[in-house]
């Protein structure tokens, strides 16, 4: 049980304040700008490599690492998972976005990424593909959609999804190894996260 006050993270980890949220009726249609120039396309059974190639251009920046360090058989056997629907943001051909949804829970369906590139971040795709990730995970017989997102993920993304109809509902503290330090990730990633090089 964490106490008031300050604690120590051991020199070579990171520390993240994570929030849970959910919402549990499909809120009604809002702000639904077009976008062009982007198709989402449905990719069943994904090539590892080519996951994890998207999951790096999206989440570098945000040390994204779940995905990068479990072990290969088992990324591919989850995203194999009929239950688990793998949608990629393209344009002009390229994969720029990852909408992932899990529904292997019965009644649930977790948004477990969600993210684009830096080539088309800020520009109204964001709230384009959560209309369509609340239009998918609410056309299955669901009770519960839910997310959860991190201090060190992009700083709009916790007021976009309260904005997009998500209630928060826990707070977490997550530790974990940088990833920068062990050359999983390149040193200059995520320089709002600056590293601290000890001993
Ligand atoms: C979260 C994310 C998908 C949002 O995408 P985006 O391209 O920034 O989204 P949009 O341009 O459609 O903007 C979404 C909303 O944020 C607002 N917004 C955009 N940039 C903003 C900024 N710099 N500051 C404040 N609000 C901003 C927009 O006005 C829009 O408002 P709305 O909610 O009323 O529609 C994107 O930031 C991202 O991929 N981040 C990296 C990965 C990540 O952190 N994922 C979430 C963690 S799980």
């Amino acid at each position: 049980m964490l106490g008031n006050g300050y604690t120590d993270v051991p020199p070579g980890k990171l520390a993240a304040v994570v929030t849970s949220l959910e919402m549990r009726e499909r809120p009604g249609k809002g702000r639904d700008p077009e976008q062009p120039g982007l198709t989402l396309r449905h990719v069943a059974a994904p090539a590892t490599d080519w996951y994890r190639d998207l999951y790096r251009r999206i989440g570098t920046e945000w040390l994204w690492v779940s995905r990068l360090v479990m072990p290969a058989e088992e990324l591919t056997s989850i995203i194999a998972d009929p239950a688990v629907e793998v949608w990629a943001v393209l344009r002009e051909g390229k994969a720029e976005g990852l909408l992932e949804l899990d529904f292997r829970e019965a009644g649930s369906c977790e948004l477990a990424f969600f993210g684009l590139t830096p080539a088309i971040i800020g520009q109204g795709a964001g709230r384009w593909l959560m209309n369509r990730a609340i239009e998918r995970a609410w056309s299955r017989s669901i009770r519960r959609f839910w997310v959860h997102t991190c201090s060190i993920d992009h700083p709009s993304a916790l007021g976009f999804y309260i904005r997009s109809g998500f209630v928060p509902y826990q707070r977490q503290i997550e530790v974990f190894d940088d990833p920068r330090l062990s050359g999983l990730l390149p040193r200059d990633a995520a320089p709002h996260v600056p590293l601290i090089v000890t001993g």
